[in-house]
C-alpha cells in the first residue's frame, strides 16, 4: 500500500493527525467541499445512495460521517425510508458542525452522530443493515482493519458502499484534475482554512492510496463478496461496493 501519508511532519499517529486536522478546517469544510467540486460531490453521493436504495435497508451507518453531508443527503433521498443513520467520525470538531446541521433541518430523531474509530467502532456485530463512507477510507490510519469493522458490524447479506478518490487516466482530465487538485485547490484551501497542510495533503492521500482492482483485492481480504466498482468522472472518483 506504500508509505503512510500523514497530514502534518510530527511524531503523532496518523488517527491523531487526522482528527487534528479535521479538528482546525471543520469551520470551513462544507464550504470548501462545495466550491472546490462545484457540486459534484452532492452527485457522486446521491449515485452511491442509489446504489444503497435498491436493498431498502432499515439502519445505515455512515462511517467518517464528518459534517453529516452523506447522511443528511440519504434521508433527503429517501433513504432509510423511516429507521435512522448512525453517523460516527474521529473528529469532534466536525461531528459539532454535523450535529448543528442536523438540529437545523429537525432530523435529530433519524440522525445519531457519534465519535469514534472506525477501527474499532462502539458496535455490536451484525447491526445495522448498511454501511456506507464517502471520502473517509483514505483518511484511515488502517484501511484493513477499517474495512473489516464495517463489515464486522453489518448484517450477513448487507451492502457496504464506499465512494473515495481516484486517479483519472484519461487525457484530459487526468491532466487539468492534476493541476487543478494540486495548484489551485492547495492554494485556496490554505488561505480559506488557515491550515497550511490540509490541502496538500489531500492529493498526496490519493495518490498513495490503493484505488481499483488493488482496491477490490482489499475488500475481498477483508471478506466482502460480490464487489463492484464505478467510476465517476473518468476515474476522478470511485464508488467501490460489496456484500457481507
Ligand atoms: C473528507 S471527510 C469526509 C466527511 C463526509 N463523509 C463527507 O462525505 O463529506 C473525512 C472524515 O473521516 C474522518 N476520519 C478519518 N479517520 C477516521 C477514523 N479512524 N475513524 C473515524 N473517522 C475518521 C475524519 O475525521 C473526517 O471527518
Amino acid at each position: 500500500m506504500g508509505t503512510k501519508v500523514t497530514p502534518y511532519s510530527n511524531e503523532a499517529s496518523k488517527k491523531e493527525q487526522v482528527a487534528e486536522m479535521f479538528d482546525n478546517i471543520a469551520h470551513s469544510y462544507d464550504f470548501l467541499n462545495h466550491f472546490f467540486s462545484l457540486g459534484i460531490d452532492k452527485l457522486w453521493r446521491k449515485k452511491a445512495i442509489n446504489i444503497l436504495k435498491k436493498e431498502n435497508p432499515g439502519s445505515i451507518l455512515d462511517v467518517a460521517t464528518g459534517t453529516g453531508d452523506f447522511a443528511l443527503q440519504s434521508i433527503k433521498n429517501g433513504l432509510p425510508l423511516s429507521g435512522k443513520i448512525t453517523g460516527l467520525d474521529i473528529s469532534n470538531g466536525m461531528l459539532e458542525v454535523g450535529r448543528k446541521k442536523i438540529t437545523k433541518k429537525n432530523l435529530s430523531d433519524r440522525i445519531d452522530m457519534v465519535q469514534g474509530d472506525s477501527e474499532n467502532m462502539p458496535f455490536e456485530d451484525n447491526t445495522f443493515d448498511a454501511t456506507m463512507v464517502a471520502f473517509g477510507v483514505r483518511n484511515f490510519q488502517n484501511l484493513k482493519p477499517g474495512l473489516q469493522d464495517m463489515y464486522r458490524v453489518i448484517k450477513p447479506n448487507a451492502l457496504c458502499v464506499v465512494l473515495e478518490f481516484s486517479k483519472p487516466k484519461v487525457f484530459p482530465i487526468k491532466q487539468l484534475f492534476g493541476f487543478y487538485f494540486k495548484k489551485i485547490m492547495p492554494f485556496f484551501g490554505k488561505l480559506v482554512s488557515k491550515d497550511a497542510r490540509a490541502y496538500t495533503y489531500l492529493p498526496e492521500s490519493v495518490d498513495a492510496f490503493p484505488e481499483g482492482e488493488a482496491f477490490k483485492g482489499i475488500m475481498k481480504e477483508c471478506g466482502y463478496r460480490e464487489i463492484e466498482q464505478k467510476m465517476l468522472f473518468g476515474g476522478v472518483a470511485s464508488i467501490y461496493w460489496g456484500r457481507k
